[in-house]
């Protein structure tokens, strides 16, 4: 029984492992030995992308996948996590997927008998969306070493920066960050702006998180869009092989522009398809 909760505990050989496995899924590799093994969905979070794309792999590998519904839970008699996560053990779910606002829950869930894979934990981690990265850049370049990655906005917030930028450094990419120095965290370099969209390889877009700022922002949304929104004139001073990113969701006329989100060095949409094959390798991963 193998958790996911961060990818700083996974070596690079199996990083590359679970990426090289994803390619696979995407080829068409057919996989037949979770069939029927029940999954609980526990998102205690607003997710679009990270839960279905993770009921989309369960149902590719024919899985019994259920929503555990918060609204209408014993949670809201004040059941733990803890205690919910170990009922689901109990009436006979086989592997649960987990995204909470707590950052590092999974340390609560020590003596749960089932895999528990992360969807993400408050401003901690998110290793499936990393995962899907690195196979959308790996698709891309065919290698990690030397590519230089900027990350553009409020990377205090994110959970893809930072889980990124761990995972990326070991894997000899160039990290740095750049935007309002007010979203910088000391996480990666900072460079200024116009040369990160002139030097960058890839280009990571994050989405100001409105929902986790207890400060007043300094800007507001236009001008956060007119200094640092990824737009038609930005993606013309990218370089012709660099890649514009984005975890999503996006705040379509504040970090990006209706056109970068799907101009041509745009992968977003791929970074979304490839989250199906990534979940798929780690459901797999996780009863190995
Ligand atoms: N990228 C991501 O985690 O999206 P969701 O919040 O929609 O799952």
């Amino acid at each position: 029984m193998k958790n996911l909760f961060k990818l700083s505990d996974i070596s690079i050989a199996e990083i590359m492992e679970i990426i090289l496995e994803s390619l696979r899924f995407k080829a068409g590799m057919k996989y037949d030995k979770l069939v029927g093994k029940r999954v609980i969905n526990a998102f205690f979070e607003p997710s679009t992308r990270t839960q279905y794309s993770f009921i989309s792999a369960e149902q590719n590998l024919g899985m019994i996948a259920t929503n555990f519904n918060v609204e209408t839970s014993s949670v809201k008699k004040g059941e733990s996590l803890y205690d919910t996560m170990k009922t689901f053990e109990m009436i006979g779910y086989d592997i649960a997927i987990v995204r909470h606002p707590t950052i590092r829950y999974y340390e609560e869930l020590e003596g749960v008998g089932i895999p528990i894979l992360s969807g993400g934990d408050g401003s901690g981690s998110h290793p499936t969306q990393s995962l899907l990265d690195l196979m959308t850049i790996y698709e891309e370049f065919g290698r990690f070493e030397g590519l230089k990655i900027a990350f553009i906005g409020d990377i205090r917030h994110s959970r893809v920066a930072h889980t990124n930028i761990e995972i990326m450094n070991r894997l000899g990419m160039e990290t740095y960050t750049t935007g309002p120095q007010g979203f910088d965290d000391g996480s990666a370099p900072f460079i200024n702006y116009e040369r990160a969209l002139c030097e960058m390889d890839v280009i990571m877009l994050l989405r100001v998180q409105f929902e986790r700022h207890e400060y007043d922002m300094t800007l507001d949304r236009d001008q956060y869009y007119n200094e640092y929104g990824m737009t038609q004139a930005r993606v013309a001073m990218l370089k012709e092989k660099a890649i514009i990113m984005h975890p999503a969701p996006y705040n379509r006329g504040i970090e990006i522009s209706n056109y970068a989100v799907e101009c041509s060095k745009s992968r977003i949409m791929k970074q979304m398809q490839n989250g199906v094959f990534v979940r798929m390798a780690v459901l797999k991963r996780a009863f190995e």
